[in-house]
């Protein structure tokens, strides 16, 4: 009886000993495997939806060249932070190695932090910023994007540079340049940031502005023609300058002017921020006097290169991080003169993280 026994816990012993084995054989094949999730604030941001579709690409590309397979879980967290969070907490069920957040409120990050840290899953915030407080609670956070000031300071150098060639900006010759902006989400840095940064620029250059209205219009090419319709009511051939927190609000303006049927002439100077697909053919088109290229491509490459690199080795490695969380892509002025740069996908090849 005793020998019986025996003999069957040894059976025992070594079935369970084989089991063991082939889980950890599986897991040994699966380490190549790499799993990034992803969600962003909304799909139908037309800057975004070009970001994402370019870390798409580009996930594509490693999976034909490398003999790593990333498999990406994709979700739009379609303005709802709520709904935000309960997709990372799927994606933390789904085993991803790290997950990239396009947080649809910037002062509302602690739920997801919070599941982070208790998953061990790092997170790389990106495009809407968060508060440095909240980026250095936890060790395994970071954020890539672009430095807001930068690019409302490009935004001012643009104007003044048209301002020099051109005096008859100031049209109604007062020796000062009557504006409106056309501003982002409220509580947005690139909205608050570019607005304060480009009009400081100008004035810093010698140019006394004077503000007739801002109006919030979301980042949206519809609001933004309804709310500049109301502004052309109110002020009419008095707006001198438009400066609008992204392209796609400027080409609502541009929008408006078109449907009123006001001439090249008589219409006010109108610059933007991103250089989207649209904003750059404004640009070429002389709709748009210039914008300032958000570099979407460079965003969406580093931060596939810091995924990749905190997966397979749970640190960011070689690449170069400021403050160990920040990785910051430089903007570029974009006018008539250099548009066809930026048009033929120039952007893809010459830049690097900054
Ligand atoms: C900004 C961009 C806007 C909008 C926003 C969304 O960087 O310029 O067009 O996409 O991000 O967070
Ligand atoms: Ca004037």
């Amino acid at each position: 009886m005793k020998s019986r026994i025996i003999a069957i816990s040894l059976i025992i012993t070594v079935f369970v000993t084989m089991l063991l084995s082939s889980c950890s054989n599986n897991n040994t094949v699966n380490t190549n495997e790499i799993r990034i999730g992803i969600t962003v604030y909304d799909e139908y941001d037309a800057f975004i939806s070009l970001l994402l579709n370019s870390f798409m690409e580009d996930i594509n590309k490693m999976n034909q060249d490398s003999e790593n397979k990333i498999t990406v879980y994709k979700y739009n967290a379609s303005a709802n932070q709520s709904t935000q969070n309960y997709q990372v907490s799927e994606m933390i069920q789904k085993g991803c190695d790290v997950i990239c957040v396009n947080l649809v409120d910037r002062t509302d990050a602690s739920t997801i932090i919070e599941m982070a840290r208790k998953a061990d899953t790092p997170i790389i915030f990106f495009n809407r910023e968060l508060v440095a407080e909240d980026l250095k609670s936890w060790n395994k956070l970071y954020y890539v994007g672009g430095d807001a000031s930068e690019s409302g300071i490009l935004q001012g150098d643009i104007v003044l540079e048209a301002i020099s060639r051109n005096p008859g900006i100031d049209k109604n010759r007062d020796g000062k340049i009557q504006y409106v902006v056309l501003e982002g989400e409220a509580g947005h840095q690139d909205a608050i940031v570019r607005s304060e940064s480009s009009v400081n620029r100008i004035i810093e250059g010698g140019i006394e502005i004077d503000k007739l209205e801002g109006s919030i219009a979301n980042w949206k090419k519809s609001q933004a023609k309804s709310k500049m319709s109301e502004m052309i009511d109110k002020f009419g051939s008095d707006i001198e300058l438009v400066l609008s927190n992204n392209d796609e609000m400027a080409l609502g303006a541009i929008d408006e002017y078109d449907t009123r049927k006001v001439s090249p002439e008589e219409r006010p100077l109108i610059v933007g921020i991103d250089g989207t697909d649209l904003g750059l053919n404004a640009v070429k088109n002389d709709k748009l006097y210039g914008t300032v290229y958000n570099d979407k491509e460079g965003q969406a490459k580093a931060m596939l290169e810091l995924a990749v690199s905190l997966a397979k080795n749970g640190k960011p490695s070689d690449i170069n991080l400021s403050q160990g969380i920040y990785i910051r892509l430089p903007y570029d002025i974009v006018t008539k003169e250099n548009v066809n740069q930026f048009m033929n996908n120039g952007m893809e090849d010459t830049n690097g993280i900054s």
